[in-house]
Order: structure tokens, then C-alpha cells, then sequence
């Protein structure tokens, strides 16, 4: 395993350790089971998992609210099992990456009870105090349902802390040697124990400074930068993905002069894929990738469409956030923040085209793919189960009592499962799912291995959109050395049909690249193909071998 840029080839695949499988039936998911689930993964074709937080925590966010960074929670296991598990992924080939949260603790936290016991304590400067909530004015409230201001009043003290997120989650104070010292401790101590690196959390708001926004500041990238070359001299090979939801030319900035973050989360693409498909329209697409192109050699965007969180619309305008709303959010409900909580299923009313076309797009746009655990299967989500929780249920393996995800008597799980109908988990699992060949399941571990077949042209290759007068129909070739894929996609509900100018390739014959069924080669006049509503086409572009007369001879399907 010494390929460094082994980030760039991989399909990555995101997991909260209580919701994978429960090994000792106590209601929650943890690390030994996560560990004999390892063989799904491998057969899956996942190369690298991101484990959301696992650490010492109150979880009053879901364990994003550290109370001890440098142990486990004793519902997710022990130090041991942990290890345990990095060693068979890594037999298996498969990385792992945690989350690191960096920008703020749990008041639970033993630096944050000192910090409070009084204003001389030695771990004051830790955290950010003030005698008014009048500081940092510009910077906005991220929970809007949840908190009205970024500062919490603290009565032993009498002052005010600051916190970005829930008022039981104070910043750290970035000022302050002392924290990026530990911080660097905290992460030494992990690489240590064998991750392959992390997905820092809430990246752009570390430094705060009066008359800004206090997001993206340039101490935020300095530190950022000083992490990564202590990560290449001591832990070569280990990465930094950045959870950094902002604009393009704000996201693209983590990426440093490829001496930052190698992997961005595309946030500005996720939203606007879902916009294009709403909108029946190519052009939100085109202009966010030509807007993310270009950035330092040896990085990479990591592309998804659902994650543990809502599907933030922090960063659209206004009149995007109500085309969203009115196509993937009708019930009040499935609105969170500035946001959608639902999973990928249920946003597209369980069209299977519609998944399976938005899948297509993010296995064959510039980027490494990343899949939330369940998507794979269509898991459904329950929007009444509070904060996020709802696209956080158990992973559903069987139809057996709790989808096969514990033991227990239902009401122990740390979640119910999905029992809606038209998500049931009866139904909606990986092991019933392996038994037919149409299920989504099969057609995901296929598109995985299509994905395979063409690592380096679909990993690394360049992209070009096509112009074409039909704006329902996206358009786009991916080129790496002498390989190029055509990439066709009908974001609408209606068959329709394109003409392409595809003189630069004429001679070339396009093969489907799922089936391998061949298509005419391209010749002088424009290239003619309809397309069924929310379908999508790879089409290896290749020098003819037989005559186009055989093509009706051969394989069928897949
Ligand atoms: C990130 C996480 C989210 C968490 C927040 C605060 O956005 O993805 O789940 O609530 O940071 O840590
Ligand atoms: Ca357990």
C-alpha cells in the first residue's frame, strides 16, 4: 500500500459506527461489528471508509461533541477493537479515515470544565470568553433551528462563550499556542494507531477575527498547511479531506497550492446537481464543474450526494433554495436548518432511474466518489425522528427481527428501523438484495466495477461539455491519454433525443460501457441518439475492430 495518491482511485463509503451492526446485542453498532461486516464492503468495492466520530461524547451531536479525544466510547468498543479493525481493513485493502473535529470540543470535555471553573484556570485561554455576545457580529448562526447567537452565557464566570454550532459546543481558541499544539497531539496519537488520515469537520471557522465573517481566514489556512506537513514528514501517505461548505472559490482555496487539504468535499456541485434535475437543465451542472476545474495537481474533489447531515443549502441563492424546497422538501417536516433531511431514496420519490442516473453522474464526474452507508441498498429515512436522526437508522442487513442489525427487543435499538412500506426493511436489504440480479444493490456493486475498469480515465482524465441545443440533456467526454468516455445524461422525465457534434472522434466506434453493446461509429453527419427519461449513457469511445455489420451478434446484458 505505498501508492500516496491512492485517494485519487478510490470509492470512499461513510459510516457512523452505531448505525453499521451491533456484535454484542446491546442496541448499538460498534467496532467489532463493523469489523465482520469488513467482507460486504470488500465485495461492495469500497477502497476506503470514512468513520464519522467515535470518541468520548455526551452525543448531543451525534458525537461531534468530543468529551475525550484520546479514547473510544465504550458502546463502540475498545482501543483494541479498533485496532483490530484498521488491521483487517488494511488486509483487505481498504483505508480508513476518521473525522476530526477540530474547531470546537463537548462542555462535557475535561479542557472545558477547567476552563469554567474560574477566569484563571489554566485552560481558560482555551476557549473564547467575552463579558457581552457582542463580538464577531458578522459571523452567522449555522443551527438556525436550534441557537440565535454564536454565544453562550456561562454563570460561574459570568462571560460568554462562543460556539459555532450547539451552545454545548464551545469553540476552541486557535490563538492559543497550547491548542494547535494538541490538536496536533490528538492527531499524531490517532495516525499512530493506524488511520490512513482524516475528514477534518467544520474546517473554515478555526480563526475568528472582528470585521469579518470569521470563516476561511488566512490563520485558518496557515494552521491547516502546518498540520499537512506534519502529517507528510511523519505519517507520509495519510491524507486531509476538508468539510469546508462554502463557495467555489472559497472551497477551492483548502486545496492551497497542493499544500493544504488533498481532498475538498464538492459541496457547490452536491445542491446543483439536485438543482439541474429539478430544473430539467444541464447548465447548473456546467457551470459549477468549470467553476471547480481547476485546481493543484495531486488534489482532488471527493463527490457525493448524501451524507450523515441535511442536504445543506447554505451556499445557493435564494431562488435555488426555493426550486429545492418545492421539488425535494413538500412536507415542512423534511426541512432542517437551511436544509433537506432526507436520504437519496426518498428525495426522488424511489425512482430507480432517477438514482441510478444520479450515481452515473457522480462515478463519472471529475472526483473521487463517496457512498453514505444505505444508499446503496435505497434505504428509506424517518423525517419525525428528530435533528438528523432520521437518515441515521440502522443499516438494514436482513429481513430478520431489526433488519438483522442487533438482537435486541426493538425497543433497545439506539434508532427504530425503517418500517414504512414503501421502504420497508423487509424488503430493502442487503441480503435479499444479493438474491435478485435487478435489485439496486447488484446494479451498484456494477457500477463500481465499470468505475474500475477505467480508473485512470474516470478518476484522472479531463473533462469537456458537449454544446448541444438540447439543455434537458447533459453532455460531457472524459479524456485521459488515449482513452475517452462519452457521458450522456437526460435529466428529464421525458424520452428525448440529441444530435452531437462529435467530428473529433469520427472513425471512433462508442461501446455502452455497462453491457458493451456497440453503437454505429461516428461518421460525418451529427451523431443521432435518443434517450429514455432520467437515462444516462457511458459510451467507451474506441477504434473499431469488426465490422459494424456484427454488431447484433453476441452478449446480451449484464
Ligand atoms: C459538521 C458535521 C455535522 C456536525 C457539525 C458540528 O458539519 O458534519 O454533523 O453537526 O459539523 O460538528
Ligand atoms: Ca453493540
Amino acid at each position: 500500500m505505498n501508492n500516496n495518491l491512492w485517494y485519487r482511485d478510490a470509492i470512499f463509503y461513510e459510516i457512523p459506527i452505531k448505525s453499521f451492526y451491533d456484535s454484542n446485542n446491546d442496541g448499538i453498532g460498534d467496532f467489532n461489528g463493523l469489523t465482520m461486516k469488513l467482507d460486504y464492503l470488500k465485495d461492495l468495492g469500497i477502497d476506503a471508509i470514512w468513520l464519522l466520530p467515535f470518541y468520548k461524547s455526551p452525543l448531543k451531536d451525534d458525537g461531534y461533541d468530543i468529551s475525550d479525544y484520546y479514547s473510544i466510547l465504550p458502546e463502540y468498543g475498545t482501543i483494541e477493537d479498533f485496532k483490530n479493525f484498521i488491521n483487517k481493513a488494511h488486509s483487505y485493502n481498504i483505508r480508513v479515515i476518521a473525522d476530526l473535529v477540530i474547531n470546537h470540543i463537548s462542555d462535557q470535555n475535561q479542557w472545558f470544565i477547567d476552563a469554567k471553573s474560574g477566569i484563571n484556570s489554566k485552560k481558560r485561554d482555551w476557549f473564547i470568553w467575552s463579558d457581552t455576545p457582542d463580538k464577531f457580529k458578522d459571523a452567522r448562526v449555522i443551527f438556525i433551528d436550534t441557537e440565535s447567537s454564536n454565544w453562550a452565557y456561562e454563570p460561574r464566570t459570568k462571560q460568554y462563550y462562543f460556539h459555532r454550532f450547539y451552545s454545548q459546543q464551545p469553540d476552541l481558541n486557535y490563538d492559543n499556542p497550547e491548542v494547535r499544539e494538541e490538536m496536533k497531539n490528538v492527531i499524531r496519537y490517532w495516525l499512530n494507531l493506524g488511520l490512513d488520515g482524516f475528514r477534518a469537520d467544520a474546517v473554515p471557522y478555526l480563526f475568528k477575527r472582528e470585521g469579518t465573517n470569521c470563516e476561511n481566514l488566512p490563520e485558518t489556512h496557515e494552521y491547516f498547511r502546518e498540520i499537512r506537513k506534519m502529517m507528510d514528514t511523519e505519517f507520509p501517505g495519510t491524507i486531509l479531506l476538508a468539510e469546508a461548505n462554502q463557495w467555489p472559490t472559497d472551497t477551492k482555496e483548502y486545496f492551497g497550492n497542493g499544500d493544504e487539504f488533498q481532498m475538498a468535499f464538492n459541496f457547490p456541485l452536491m445542491p446543483r446537481i439536485f438543482i439541474a434535475l429539478a430544473k430539467r437543465s444541464s447548465k447548473p451542472i456546467i457551470d459549477i464543474i468549470n467553476q471547480t476545474l481547476d485546481i493543484p495537481d495531486d488534489c482532488d474533489w471527493c463527490i457525493f450526494l448524501r451524507n450523515h447531515d441535511e442536504l445543506t443549502l447554505e451556499m445557493v441563492d435564494d431562488e435555488e433554495r426555493d426550486i429545492m424546497y418545492k421539488e425535494y422538501a413538500k412536507i415542512p417536516k423534511m426541512r432542517l436548518n437551511l436544509g433537506i433531511r432526507r436520504r437519496l431514496a426518498p428525495l426522488v420519490d424511489n425512482d430507480r432511474s432517477t438514482i441510478e442516473l444520479l450515481n452515473a453522474l457522480i462515478f463519472s464526474l471529475p472526483g473521487t466518489p463517496i457512498l453514505y452507508y444505505g444508499d446503496e441498498i435505497g434505504m428509506g429515512d424517518n423525517i419525525y425522528l428528530g435533528d438528523r436522526n432520521g437518515v441515521r437508522t440502522p443499516m438494514q442487513w436482513s429481513y430478520d427481527r431489526n433488519a438483522g442489525f442487533s438482537g435486541v427487543y426493538a425497543e433497545q435499538l439506539y434508532a427504530p428501523v425503517i418500517t414504512n412500506p414503501n421502504y420497508n426493511y423487509e424488503g430493502v436489504n442487503v441480503d435479499s438484495e444479493l438474491r435478485i440480479s435487478s435489485s439496486l444493490l447488484n446494479w451498484m456493486k456494477k457500477i463500481i466495477g465499470v468505475r474500475k475498469d477505467y480508473t485512470e480515465l474516470l478518476g484522472r482524465g479531463t473533462i469537456e461539455f458537449i454544446n448541444n441545443p438540447n439543455k434537458r440533456v447533459l453532455a460531457y467526454i472524459r479524456k485521459y491519454e488515449n482513452q475517452r468516455m462519452l457521458c450522456l445524461f437526460n435529466l428529464s422525465r421525458r424520452p428525448t433525443y440529441i444530435e452531437l457534434d462529435l467530428s473529433n472522434f469520427k472513425g471512433l466506434k462508442p461501446v455502452e460501457a455497462f453491457t458493451k453493446a456497440p453503437f454505429p461509429r461516428i461518421g460525418d453527419l451529427p451523431y443521432f441518439i435518443t434517450m429514455p427519461p432520467r437515462g444516462f449513457f457511458w459510451f467507451n469511445l474506441v477504434i473499431p475492430e469488426t465490422d459494424d455489420s456484427m454488431d447484433f451478434e453476441g452478449e446480451d446484458d449484464y
